[in-house]
This record gives C-alpha cells, structure tokens and sequence, in this order.
C-alpha cells in the first residue's frame, strides 16, 4: 500500500511528467574555469554552510562553470579530476537540472568531463517535481539549479567486488563537499540533500545511474542560514 505521503508527489508527478520532454542532445561548451579565487581556502573552509533560501536571481554560466569544475574537472594529463576516486575508476556522473540559469533553456542537462560542456538531455522545468520527490523540501523548487551527483556503481564494483559500494558513496561525499566549498568561495549557497524518493527521481530524470545527492544552488539569500 503506497503511504500518504509518497501518494500525492506521486500523483503530482505523473501529471507534471508530459511537460518535461527528451530533447535532441544539444552541447554547450562551458566557459573556462577561474583558477583564482577572492577567499582564501581557510576563509572557505570557515564560511561553509547548508544554505536553503536563494535569492531570485539567475545563475550566470561562469559560476556552473565553476561548479562543474569542481565536480568533477580534469586537472591532470592523465584524466585526474578534482575529486578523488578509488583507482581512479570515476563512478560519479553530474547533472545539471536548470531553472533559472543564464544561456540554458530549463531542462536537464549532463557533465561532460572530457570537454567541459553540458549536453541537455530533456527541456522543461522540472524543479517543482524533483522537489515533490525529495519530500516537497522548498529549496529544490526555488534554486535557480540543482546539482545532481549520480554514480554507475558497476565502474567500481567491476574492480573492487563489494567493497566498490562503499567506496562509490565515498566519492559522492568528496564531490559534495567540493561542490560546497567552490560555491561559498564565490558567494553563491548550496545543501547536500539525501532525503528523496530514488525511484521517483530516477524516473523523473530518465537516467540509468543511482542518485546519490541533489544539490540546489543559487545566490544566498540573507536568511540563507535558517534551518528547515
Ligand atoms: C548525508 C547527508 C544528507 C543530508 N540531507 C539533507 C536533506 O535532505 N535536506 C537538507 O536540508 N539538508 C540535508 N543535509 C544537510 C545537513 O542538514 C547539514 O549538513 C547539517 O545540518 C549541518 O549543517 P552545515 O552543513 O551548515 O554545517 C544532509 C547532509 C548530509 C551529510
């Protein structure tokens, strides 16, 4: 019997779902990464916060820029990135679901790590969905864009037996918390967020992979540190 509480976003969802079409994939190079920043590390490291209210502006391309890059950015000859990864088998996928971000049309759109671009993969706004999926939480429906750290587990289950498990939800921690510390250094707020449905967001974002984490960012709002 499906819970009350899981009923109605589920519900909603199905009605939302005709909105959010699969699109041709289109790629959009990212603008180069900033390598230097105006905080110091340790001015980052003292400022990180969950921050959950946003202000309404828009988020420009530099700063997905700067988060993708901190994602998941190459940073070595050989393929290294920004974050760890055990045997450098790079589990993790990002996705970018946009709302309100400046040169993307709303929709749902890929990390390309190789080239630095995201590839959209389905258009429409599907913000107030994903947040109807992750427990109504307001902070997915009012950032200008989510994160979404997803892992194929098999790239390092394939190498490490069992054990690959463990290590997967590792990185996505690693890779969160980049994603934290790039957006405080450049006064934008972000929450990692790992209270959702993992079927229904799978099925709203029509990925293969497990999702791990949804991080919405924006502009943080002078409130921006109240807890829910
Ligand atoms: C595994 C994990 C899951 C979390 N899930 C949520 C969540 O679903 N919603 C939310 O608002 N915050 C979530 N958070 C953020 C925590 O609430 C937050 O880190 C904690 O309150 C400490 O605050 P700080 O991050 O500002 O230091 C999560 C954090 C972690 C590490």
């Amino acid at each position: 019997m499906v819970s009350k509480q899981l009923f109605f976003p589920v519900v909603a969802i199905f009605f939302c779902l005709p909105v959010f079409s699969q699109t041709i994939e289109k790629t959009i190079k990212l603008p180069e990464p900033e390598l230097k920043g105006k905080k110091t590390f340790e001015e980052v490291l003292l400022k990180r916060r969950s921050i959950r209210l946003y202000k309404d502006d828009a988020l420009l391309l530099n700063q997905i820029s700067q988060l993708m890059f901190a994602a998941q950015g190459i940073t070595a000859p050989w393929g290294g990135r920004t974050s760890p990864s055990a045997g450098a088998t790079y589990p993790v996928e990002i996705y970018l679901v946009a709302g309100n971000v400046e040169g993307l049309k709303p929709g749902l759109y890929h990390y390309i790590v190789s080239s630095h671009s995201l590839v959209q993969k389905a258009s429409g706004d599907i913000r107030k969905m994903l947040s109807l999926a992750a427990l109504k939480q307001k902070s997915i429906e009012k950032a200008p864009a989510t994160i979404v750290i997803a892992a194929e587990f098999s790239r390092t289950t394939g190498r490490y037996g069992e054990r690959g498990i463990r290590y997967v939800y590792m990185e996505a921690g690693h890779v969160s918390q980049n994603i934290y510390l790039q957006a405080e250094s450049i006064g934008l707020g972000t929450v990692a967020i790992g209270a959702f449905d993992d079927k229904l967001v799978k099925d709203i974002m029509k990925i293969n992979q497990d999702v791990l984490y949804l991080m919405p960012v924006g502009k943080k709002s002078s409130e921006g540190e109240k807890h829910d």
